[in-house]
């Protein structure tokens, strides 16, 4: 296979259970290079539980993973993390009481090696992310769409080659969901990272992701670009025919 087209990240037939319930069942998911992957889906439906299995936060009960070409089902999500997926959480995952600049470094401790190296990174980190200003002030005295920037900061700051963010967009104003969206297609382009984006909010996914993958009751519904998503039968009767997009 062409390298650069091999994915970054491969599932197959990934799944689930807790107790009774199948989470996620039998997922195909791949995620190629250099592009904005979508991941919707209703509440409920396994965005998560996926994230989690991929990030290996979670076992899987069945099924593999694959990153960069490699079998990585079971390995631990530092193990995964070390191969360049690195992740945020749903909400959020900052220090509060420390500074931006501090939280920035932390992203740095894995990947880069030295003081001077670390405080350079989160210098560039910050100025990609419009940061800069807010450096020296405590993360969470900061507004709500500052603090969303900060957790993307930590994991873009180890520079992974596959950025997963869980819901960033949540409580974000319509100037806020903007910015974030020209960050996400600004640091694909300048670094030529995948990004892996699990969304409730399906007008911001319509408009940045290359593919869409979306889920329904943890089984897979559809995947395609967003005019095929917008368009298929299965999606609009599960999932669009409701109003998701507050
Ligand atoms: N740790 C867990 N223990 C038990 N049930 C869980 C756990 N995590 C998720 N679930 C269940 O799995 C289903 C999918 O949840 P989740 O992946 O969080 O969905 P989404 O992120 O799409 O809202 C839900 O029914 C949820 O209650
Ligand atoms: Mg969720």
């Amino acid at each position: 296979m062409d390298q650069s087209q091999q994915p970054l990240l491969a599932t197959r037939g990934i799944t689930r259970r807790f107790g009774g319930l199948v989470a996620v069942s039998n997922l195909d998911l791949e995620i190629r290079p250099k592009e904005i992957l979508g991941l919707i889906g209703p509440n409920g439906a396994g965005k998560s539980t996926t994230f989690n299995l991929i990030s290996g936060f979670y076992k899987p009960s069945a099924g593999e993973l694959f990153v960069f070409g490699e079998n990585c089902t079971g390995r631990s999500a530092l193990e995964i993390s070390r191969r360049g997926l690195v992740r945020t959480f749903q909400h959020g995952s900052f220090m509060r009481t420390m500074t931006v600049a501090d939280n920035i470094l932390l992203g740095t401790i894995h990947g880069v090696k030295g003081r001077a190296a670390r405080r350079v990174r989160v210098a560039e980190t910050a100025e990609m992310l419009g940061l800069t200003p807010y450096l020296p002030e405590q993360a969470g005295n900061l507004p709500h769409g500052l603090q969303r920037l900060v957790s993307i900061a930590i994991a873009f700051a180890a520079r992974p080659r596959l950025l997963c963010l869980d819901e960033p967009l949540t409580g974000l104003n319509q100037t806020e969901v903007a910015n974030t969206l020209a960050m996400l297609e600004r640091i694909r382009d300048a670094f030529g990272c995948s990004v892996l984006l699990v969304e409730h909010n399906m007008k911001a996914v319509m408009r940045v992701c290359d593919r869409i993958v979306v889920l329904h009751h943890g089984q897979h519904l559809a995947t395609g670009t967003p005019a095929e998503i917008r368009a298929d039968r299965r999606v609009i009767d599960a999932y669009l025919g409701h109003r998701h997009d507050h």
